[in-house]
């Protein structure tokens, strides 16, 4: 089974990185390795919208999100980990997701969807919000929920944290890490 992770965070040792840990931990229970793309070190241009996948479902650029098509085309798992910033997803994290439009162009255009293995294709998405208000979260999901559709994940999990806002706050939650634990153990049973 091939489980990939996007960190869309760019706090080192932050709280995604920390919950993004758990639920690799949980994962590697069962003698898997994951596959994390640091989308904050990578060199990923924003979606030129130039129409160029329309015919083909294929990005004319080549940089770093060349490796992550690739990786996604092939993977079982999709774990998708972000701070909310301004009431949605990192500007890492959208980036990535927006170059997606590829895929969405040869699921929609040309018909033609991801794939399964035999392992079937499923996701996680896990949300860290500083401020204790839902919108962000709501948002965020609404725009994993469309990532997570066009790159053929149909069903995911999400686990959403919020009013959660120095470096390492996370830590201190009462349950948060071990739920993201779990949710790696269940992702891949
Ligand atoms: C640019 C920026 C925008 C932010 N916008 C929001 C927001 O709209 N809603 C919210 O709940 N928290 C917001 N925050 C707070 C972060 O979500 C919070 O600090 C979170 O714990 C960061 O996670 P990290 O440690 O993994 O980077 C923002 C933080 C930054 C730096």
């Amino acid at each position: 089974m091939k489980v990939i992770a996007f960190l869309g965070s760019p706090r080192e040792n932050g709280n995604t990185e920390l919950l993004l840990g758990e639920a690799i931990r949980g994962v590697e229970e069962s003698d898997l390795k994951v596959r994390v793309f640091r989308l904050n070190k990578m060199n990923i241009l924003p979606c030129q919208n130039c129409g160029g996948c329309e015919e083909t479902g294929c990005c004319i650029y080549d940089d770093d999100m060349t490796q992550i098509y690739e990786a996604i085309r092939n993977a079982d798992r999709v774990i998708l980990a972000s701070p909310i910033f301004f009431f949605n997803v990192s500007a890492q994290s959208k980036i990535m997701i927006d170059r997606c439009q590829a895929f969405w162009c040869e699921k929609y255009l040309l018909k033609k969807t991801i794939p399964e293995g035999q392992y079937g294709r499923k996701g996680l998405l896990l949300l860290v919000g500083g401020m204790e208000k839902e919108i962000g979260v709501q948002c965020a999901e609404a725009t994993a929920k469309a990532f997570f559709r066009t790159i053929s994940v149909p069903e995911h999990k999400t686990l959403a944290h919020i009013g959660i806002d120095e470096k390492g706050a996370i830590l201190k939650h009462p349950s948060a890490m071990q739920e993201a634990y779990k949710a790696g153990q269940q992702l891949v049973k």
